[in-house]
């Protein structure tokens, strides 16, 4: 058995066949070769397997599931949902833009974020966007002031700030008082009365929460909902609002020191024995959502694509320091930054699978310039070698998305498998590339 009890099951996207890690039919040392590294790699499989998961855990409410562009937007990981009937929460001109590409429609599209631009506001409006989800009184007022100017009403949701305390790491969590997101609870009635007062060319149409991202227990979720509810009925009540989107947040499991082979895994929910599975979301938020007459968003991300993505990197050599052995890789903290910003676990696997449990104890680290550079440290690994190719699992969630070109790397190239086909789907950048633009 691998270190921290991991062994990918056979029933879903990654597992090991004959010995060699496959993405569903597909070898990954396969892939490695015919597009190089670092290379991730999606499970088409996975990611409907989630949505369609969630969608029927929610199937007791009348629902819509915006998937969170921010956690990837390749086009063709778009392209699938969109076949899914699937909306879209965005942050971004960017991210509407990649949606209409990839053929989703405006109008089941939710604008997030606390920086709209005029640019971004006018965009988003001329394409028909569902709702500006707005996070501040001067937000609101500036949207009014932009819609009259091209006289037209915005339809809108101001995102609630309960004051919940999401339990996860301090960056992604969003529903404290002391983070910078949505208005203040107490506030939010006041708000609402004197936008329906005072900003004609605003069409108040729901309300929006998010409390955090990656939340392990449905118990933070429970408390929001119940906070929320009787403030978004009385909003119901007097503006006729009709949405409630209770925004997404929903964790996977990154560690697999669960018990081997556990299908959950790669089904993006915890086992029974950890707080929070997609069965016990659903039964939990269906019944005290489900007669509210709203129509209720959910604004997932992470648990549709962190676990259907991988990282596939080569290693280049090992360095035994005095105090470490060092496996260096080929990708860096410029493809992958969680481990660095977050101090995200991701599993490190060698694509051929170990025929001993022997591990040792090392660091695996990029290429870059930064200490931070690492993808684990101190941590017990099959004893893998330069040459060979390994895989960061859970990496398709706000692991591309968040790529950068730091130290003048090219973006690493992207592919999409289904069964048995594979397809590039963003070719990695060149040199050229890197350049492009700069005069
Ligand atoms: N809705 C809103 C308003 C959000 O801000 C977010 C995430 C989501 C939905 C989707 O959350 P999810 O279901 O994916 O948890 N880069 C970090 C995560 C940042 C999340 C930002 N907001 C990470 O790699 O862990």
């Amino acid at each position: 058995m691998l270190s921290g009890g991991y062994k990918p099951c056979a029933m879903h996207g990654f597992s090991y066949k004959n010995g060699a890690l496959h993405c569903e039919n597909v070898e990954l040392s396969a892939l490695a070769a015919d597009y190089g590294t670092p290379l991730y790699v999606y499970s088409g499989g996975t990611i409907l397997d989630h949505f369609t998961r969630l969608d029927a855990a929610l199937a007791g409410v009348d629902h819509e599931l915006a998937f969170a562009v921010k956690a990837n937007s390749n086009l063709s990981v778009l392209r699938l949902l969109v076949t899914q009937g699937a909306g879209f929460d965005i942050v971004s001109a960017g991210e509407l833009f990649r949606v209409i590409k990839a053929g989703g429609d405006p109008a089941h599209c939710t604008f997030a974020g606390v920086g709209k631009t005029r640019a971004e506001i006018v965009y988003a409006l001329e394409q028909g966007i569902y709702s500006f989800n707005v996070e501040s009184e001067e937000e609101l007022r500036y949207l009014n002031q932009v819609a009259g100017e091209l006289e037209m009403v915005a339809p809108a949701a101001v995102r609630v700030n309960p004051n919940v305390d999401a339990k996860t790491h301090k960056y992604i969590s969003t529903g404290k008082s002391e983070n910078k997101f949505g208005v203040d609870f107490e506030k939010i009635e006041d708000l609402y009365a004197r936008a329906a007062a005072e900003l004609p060319h605003i069409r108040l149409r729901g309300v929006q929460m998010h409390i955090g991202s990656q939340l392990t227990s449905v118990a933070p979720f429970i408390e929001a909902v119940e906070r929320v509810r009787p403030l978004v009925m009385r909003l119901k009540q007097r503006h006729g609002i009709e949405f409630w989107s209770i925004g997404g947040g929903i964790g996977i499991v990154y560690q697999g020191s669960l018990e081997s082979g556990d299908p959950a895994w790669w089904q993006g929910c915890l086992p029974e024995d950890l707080p929070l599975t997609i069965a016990q979301y659903g039964a939990e938020l269906v019944p005290r959502l489900k007669d509210l007459g709203l129509r209720i968003l959910v604004e997932p991300g992470r648990y549709i694509v962190g676990n259907a993505g991988v990282l596939l990197t080569r290693c280049l050599y090992e360095k035994k320091g005095a105090a470490k052995t060092f496996k260096i890789v080929d990708a860096g903290m410029n493809d992958l930054i969680r481990p660095a910003l977050y101090e995200g676990h991701h599993e490190i696997v060698p694509l051929q699978q170990p025929v001993t449990d022997a591990t040792v104890a090392v660091d695996v680290v990029g290429p870059i310039c930064e200490s931070g550079d690492f993808f684990c440290q101190n941590r017990e690994l099959p004893d893998f070698q330069p040459g060979e190719v390994v895989a960061l699992m859970s990496a398709g969630a706000y692991g591309f998305t968040m790529a950068s070109n730091y130290n003048s790397r090219p973006m690493p190239a992207e592919v999409l498998v289904e069964g048995d086909t594979t397809t590039l789907v963003r070719k990695r950048q060149t040199l050229e590339d890197l350049i492009a633009g700069e005069l």
